[in-house]
């Protein structure tokens, strides 16, 4: 009684009670190790981490060629986690690609961010909502500041102990590195964590026609801000692709090339 009664008072506030199911007591075992390794350095959900560790299972196990991209990598948290995934299940070193800034992030764009990004920056930081591509001073400081390439070179060769032949880094705006990246080939997994319109759409409109049939696109932000959403939608839109985004927790969606 009391059980029912507290859970329709947290599902009236917008939460969700629900039993673990074996299969992800299972994922969640199996992943168990991996994920304690990179959890100081990620923001990501406990749902979003088991998905892309599944997700990179998936890609050792059928051997779906391709790199790894992520763009907005921060303290290189999910990277490390698609890095471990790997040693374990893949018989070969896959490369993977780190676009980010490698400081605070840009500022986001009043017009088309949405109400959120402007409230973050106004709580967190002294910048602006103009879109520039100039560092949000302070925004990260309650998550341990900005990551850096030396953290993320750290934990990646350091910690986890990947080849450093299979790491390129890129560092600066996706605007400016983006458009200088000619020899990526081909990709199996695509991951946006860049927050903004702008740093996904350019992130799409510059990586989406690498990625092969089959492979994943897995959009961090889609539940989370606006801008983010508006450009997924308007790419999706605008090059007729068909495309199911499937749920992964409120924020977060993927879908599967075809
Ligand atoms: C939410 S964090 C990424 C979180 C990370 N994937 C994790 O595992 O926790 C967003 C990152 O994207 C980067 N970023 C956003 N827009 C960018 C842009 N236009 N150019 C370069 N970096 C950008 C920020 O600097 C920040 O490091």
């Amino acid at each position: 009684m009391l059980k029912d009664a507290l859970k329709r008072a947290l599902e009236k506030s917008g939460y969700q009670v629900r039993k673990k199911s074996p299969l992800y007591r299972e994922l969640e075992t199996e992943a168990a190790a991996e994920i304690a390794t990179i959890r100081p350095y990620t923001m990501l959900s406990q749902e979003r981490l088991l998905t892309l560790y599944d997700q990179v299972r998936f890609c050792e196990h059928t051997g779906l060629p391709g790199c790894y991209v992520e763009c907005g990598v921060w303290k290189g948290g999910s990277v490390g986690l698609m890095a471990l995934a790997n040693l374990r299940y893949g018989r070969t070193r896959r490369m993977i690609h780190l676009f980010d800034s490698f400081q605070e992030i840009c500022e986001p764009d009043v017009l088309v961010d949405g109400a959120r990004a402007v409230n973050e920056v106004k709580k967190h930081s002294t910048g602006g909502v103009s879109g520039k591509l100039q560092p949000l001073t302070g925004i990260y400081d309650s998550f341990g500041g900005p990551g850096t390439l030396e953290g993320n070179k750290d934990l990646l060769e350091g910690v986890i102990g990947y080849d450093p032949g299979f790491l390129q880094y890129h560092q600066g705006w996706f605007q400016e590195t983006l458009p200088l990246v000619k020899d990526i080939g081909e990709i199996a997994i695509l991951r946006l964590d860049g927050d903004w319109y702008a740093s996904t759409k350019v992130c799409l409109e510059h990586l989406y026609d690498k990625v092969v049939t089959g492979g994943f696109i897995i959009i961090d932000d889609y539940g989370a801000y606006d801008g983010c959403r508006k450009a997924v939608d308007e790419f999706i839109r605008d090059n007729g692709i068909k495309a199911y985004l499937s749920y992964v927790d409120m924020d977060c969606r993927y879908w599967i090339k075809q």
